[in-house]
């Protein structure tokens, strides 16, 4: 192989970036779906048949003070609300999604739950959410839906009480044939998350947004991003203490 050849490959995109300007239009299709009714056989799915996942994102989260508000961003058929409402009840739930299919589900499953939550269609990139409104907020497995992350995450941001969190987790993609094994079999995420975006795009959307930085943990397939508005942002606020909770996460880096 010449010198030429060997450069060409070495300029071969970094893995999960092969499927080019097709993951714009893959991602327009995914969220075209979850608007559609078919969307409801992905939300018996995920409610039936994964609730270890949304189990995990509620450990991790773990407890918040009585009282507080928790938002919970693409949160589709909102199941992970009422697996965590139903563990907290003192805490009140928020749910955003621009499927209102799955705003129907949500809201029939927090009923069905016994739960405090209200839930809003809307889109994540423009959704007026209510200034420092929120104690917590997380999402599970939707920025790889999002057309701008960085334009949705500074939405958030705004949303957030200073000194609150943010735990987003994503799962990365499938790379090899152990990796397709865990996920279906060991992990069970239905999903392909065929265009979502890579760790190193994730990474500099955080660091292109007005968060600058969080905290990444990877664990197996999940990747989480531990965002924390600062306190010092709101000059009403003279002096608090922010507790991050540890997660189990095996490996852990700032962006
Ligand atoms: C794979 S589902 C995940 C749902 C839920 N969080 C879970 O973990 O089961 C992705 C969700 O993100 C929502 N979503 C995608 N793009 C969005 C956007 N721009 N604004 C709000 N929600 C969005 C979809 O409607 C869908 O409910």
């Amino acid at each position: 192989m010449s010198a030429t050849e060997l450069d060409k490959l070495r300029e071969r995109p970094a893995h999960g970036e092969s499927l080019g300007g097709y993951r714009a239009v893959l991602r327009s299709m995914e969220r075209w779906y979850f608007r559609s009714p078919a969307s409801r056989f992905f939300a018996w799915l995920m409610s039936r048949k994964a609730r270890h996942l949304y189990e995990y994102a509620a450990d991790q989260l773990g407890g918040l003070p009585d009282g507080s508000r928790l938002a919970d961003i693409g949160c589709g058929h909102g199941t992970f609300l009422a697996i965590y409402l139903s563990r907290h009840p003192n805490v009140r739930g928020f749910g955003l999604d621009q499927s209102g299919e799955l705003i129907k589900f949500a809201t029939a499953q927090a009923r069905e739950a016994g739960v405090d939550a209200e839930f809003l269609v809307g889109d994540v990139h423009f959704a007026k959410l209510p200034e420092k409104a929120f104690d917590a907020m997380v999402s599970t497995s939707s920025i790889y839906c999002w057309q701008d992350p960085v334009q949705a995450l500074d939405n958030l941001y705004d949303a957030l009480k200073p000194g609150a969190t943010f735990l987003l987790w994503e799962v990365l993609r499938a790379d090899t044939l152990r990796d397709w094994w865990s996920m279906l079999f060991d992990l069970k995420v239905y999903g392909l998350s065929l265009p979502s975006y890579t760790e190193a795009e994730m990474r500099d959307f955080v660091a292109r947004s007005r968060f600058k930085t969080a905290q990444v943990d990877i664990d197996r397939l999940f990747i989480r991003f531990t965002f924390t508005r600062p306190v010092e942002d709101d000059p009403s606020v003279i002096a608090t203490t922010v507790v991050v909770s540890e997660g189990t996460a095996s490996a852990g880096s700032a962006v």
